[in-house]
């Protein structure tokens, strides 16, 4: 699963951050060729948990600062989302890089992630884009 014009929100940061983020994911799932090199994955893992994480600060910040109503439900949901990526760590401290782990990056988390795109980041865009007409 790709980025695609529907992703879009209109906010030029927040969709490049998307972009990048989802194009990070793909890079996961195609590491199950290179599963013989869990380093490698973990380090992809690693990155893009910090990325995420960064991108939520931004997020946050934006909606902080436009005084966004449904800042508080849209920070746990942020915070859900990470708790998740936490679950594939320790997954990955368990059992190295499996297959299944490489499918849940794919499955749950780039699904999760999209899904987050779609409901809840959309709806602060429009928020975001209607101060400003
Ligand atoms: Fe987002
Ligand atoms: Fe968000």
């Amino acid at each position: 699963m790709y980025w695609t014009e529907n992703l879009a929100t209109g906010i030029k940061t927040i969709d490049e951050q998307h972009k990048d983020i989802i194009n990070k994911m793909n890079e996961v799932f195609k590491s199950k060729n290179t599963s013989n090199n869990p380093k490698e994955v973990f380090e992809t893992l690693k990155y893009l948990e910090n990325y995420v994480k960064r991108h939520f600060a931004d997020e946050e910040k934006i909606q902080l600062q436009s005084k966004y109503p449904k800042y508080q439900q849209h920070k746990q949901a942020h915070a859900e989302f990470i708790k998740s990526v936490d679950k594939l760590f320790e997954k990955f401290n368990k059992e190295g890089v499996v297959l299944t782990l490489i499918i849940d990056v794919n499955k749950t988390i780039l699904d999760l992630f999209i899904k987050h795109i779609t409901n809840v980041d959309k709806q602060f865009a429009d928020y975001y884009k209607g101060l400003k007409k």
